[in-house]
């Protein structure tokens, strides 16, 4: 069992009903999609945080159709390294593709996923995964208990470092992806004159680095569909009118994703913190 934090008192939450209630009897429903929202009102700056309905969509079809698959294989070997039962926590897991795909063949491990978007969560929550738990939170504030996950997921997504160490265990890893220097790079040069040089991920604070893959590939993508759909499903979408984008489909063949993973361990006596 994942165990949650009561986002109010910070007590543990007892999950096992519809309800997930604290000792003081904070109650936080289970949505019927089955995610739970327990994200306050106050720890909003917007009435709909994260990404919006179209851009999921867009991530969710582009993903299904395979068009980060290797990506998917690397970070599936990276959890062969785990043993064959542990706890795995996404953050910012979006609409869940990734903890789909990686748990299918861990059928002994626990899962949950965060995302701060309530329409990522709703998706998530009605993949109807039976190992994996899903909670609308942000990553400052991620309402889980102390030091229970093997391991955390972050995937182009914010991560506050505090909280990833408070939540590993002292061996934990923290497996990070970010982009690499060619990522979506004939689409950069499209809408930049000049494009910023490209620096190596820093190691969050508190953290190790111990290991690092470079996934890098051509996006082997079927239609001009999959193509306006990552378009769709990146900030890039709002750079270019609609004609710019016609344009740019119109005169690709290939497009180069490139992803960095790396691995982190808490710093010596940093996963040991008391918050
Ligand atoms: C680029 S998407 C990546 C989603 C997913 N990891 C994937 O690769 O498909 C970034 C995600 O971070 C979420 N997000 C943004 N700010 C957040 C925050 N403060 N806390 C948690 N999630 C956040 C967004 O709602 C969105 O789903
Ligand atoms: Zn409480």
């Amino acid at each position: 069992m994942i165990g949650w934090q009561c986002p109010v008192c910070q007590a543990p939450l007892d999950s096992t009903e519809n309800t997930w209630r604290c000792d003081a009897n904070h109650a936080f429903d289970r949505a019927k999609e089955g995610y739970t929202n327990l994200l306050l009102a106050n720890q909003k700056r917007r009435p709909d945080p994260g990404d919006n309905r179209e851009m999921l969509l867009a991530r969710r079809a582009f993903l299904e159709g395979g068009g980060y698959r290797p990506l998917v294989d690397a970070l599936d070997r990276r959890l062969n390294n785990f043993d064959a039962a542990g706890r795995l926590l996404d953050v910012g897991c979006g609409e869940g593709y990734y903890l789909q795909q990686l748990l299918a063949s861990r059928v002994h491990w626990r899962a949950a996923g965060v995302d701060i978007s309530r329409e990522a969560l709703r998706l998530a929550g009605r993949r109807g995964l039976s190992n994996a738990t899903f909670a609308v939170a942000s990553s400052k504030r991620l309402p889980l208990l102390d030091h229970q996950f093997d391991a955390v997921l972050n995937i182009f997504a914010p991560l506050d470092a505090a909280e990833a160490r408070r939540l590993l265990t002292a061996d934990g890893q923290l497996i990070q992806v970010s982009p690499g220097p060619a990522h979506l790079q004939a689409l950069r040069e499209f809408i930049y004159d000049q494009l910023r040089p490209h620096s190596a991920p820093a190691a969050p604070e508190g953290f190790t680095l111990i290991a690092r893959d470079s996934v890098a590939f051509n996006i082997a993508y079927q239609s001009s569909d999959q193509l306006r759909q990552l378009l769709a499903m990146t900030p890039f979408a709002y750079k270019l009118t609609e004609a710019q984008q016609t344009e740019f489909i119109a005169q690709s063949n290939t497009l180069a994703a490139d992803f960095v993973i790396s691995i982190y361990q808490p710093a010596l006596g940093a996963a040991l913190d008391v918050h």
